[in-house]
C-alpha cells in the first residue's frame, strides 16, 4: 500500500463526535493506552506469562572457505557475512548495508558471486566459499588486486574487497567485454568515494591480464 492510499483510506474514514479522524487522534489515544495503569488482574496475568524468547535453531555446519575444510556449530538464523566475519575472523567481506544494496559483502560460492549478508551461514554446507583473502591463492596479490592499485581504483577502500570479488566472477563470467558491459555487470557494487573510473580501468587492465594466463 503506498502513501497516497493510505491518505485516500484516512480521508474516507467516518467523522467521530463530528470531528475527523486525524493521525493526531490516533497518536494520543495510542499514548493514553499506553499510559493507562493496568488493572490488578492483568498485573497478576503478566507476572504469570513467561516471556516471550525466539529458541535459537543450532545446527552443524561443514564447508570449505578459501581451501580449508571448516566444521562448527552455527545459529541457523546467522548470515554467511556473519558467520565469515564474527565467527572465522575473515573481515575482508564488508557490512555495508545488510540488505542486498552495496555489494560491499560480495564473496564466491562454488565460483559463482553472492552478497553474503543475503545468504543463511547454512546454505554453504558443502560447498566451496572464497573471499578476498584467499584470493590470490598463495601469490603475494591476485591480478585484479593488483590492477586496482596500479589504476587508483579505491579511496577509502571500504568498498573494494566487494568490488575486486565481483570484478574477478565479472571477468570469470565474459562480461568484461566493454566498459558499458562492465559497468553494467558492476552495477550491484557502490563505491561512495566514488572510484568508478578507476574500477572500470581496473578491471580492463586485470581481464587482459587474467586472459593471458
Ligand atoms: S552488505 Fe551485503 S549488499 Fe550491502
Ligand atoms: S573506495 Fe570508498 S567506498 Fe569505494
Amino acid at each position: 500500500m503506498d502513501i497516497s492510499d493510505e491518505s485516500t483510506k484516512a480521508q474516507q474514514r467516518p467523522a467521530r463526535a463530528g470531528l475527523p479522524v486525524t493521525r493526531r487522534d490516533t497518536l494520543q489515544g495510542s499514548a493514553a493506552l499506553a499510559l493507562m495503569p493496568l488493572a490488578a488482574g492483568d498485573v497478576a496475568n503478566a507476572a504469570q506469562t513467561p516471556a516471550r524468547t525466539v529458541p535459537a535453531a543450532g545446527l552443524r555446519l561443514r564447508t570449505t572457505v578459501n581451501g580449508q575444510a571448516v566444521e562448527l556449530d552455527i545459529d541457523a538464523r546467522s548470515s554467511l557475512l556473519d558467520l565469515l566475519r564474527e565467527r572465522l575472523a575473515l573481515t575482508g567481506a564488508k557490512k555495508g548495508c545488510d540488505h542486498g544494496q552495496c555489494g560491499a559483502c560480495t564473496v564466491h560460492v562454488d565460483g559463482k558471486r553472492i552478497a553474503s549478508c543475503l545468504t543463511l551461514a547454512a546454505k554453504v554446507g558443502g560447498r566451496e566459499v572464497l573471499t578476498i583473502e584467499g584470493l590470490s591463492n598463495g601469490a603475494p596479490l591476485h591480478p585484479m588486486q593488483q590492477a586496482f592499485i596500479d589504476h587508483d581504483a579505491l579511496q577509502c577502500g571500504y568498498c573494494t574487497p566487494g568490488q575486486i570479488m565481483a570484478a574477478v566472477a565479472l571477468v570469470q563470467e565474459g562480461n568484461a567485454t566493454s566498459k558499458d558491459r562492465i559497468r553494467e555487470y558492476m552495477s550491484g557494487n557502490i563505491c561512495r568515494c566514488g572510484a568508478y573510473v578507476g574500477i572500470v580501468a581496473a578491471i580492463e587492465d586485470a581481464a587482459a591480464k587474467m586472459g593471458a594466463a
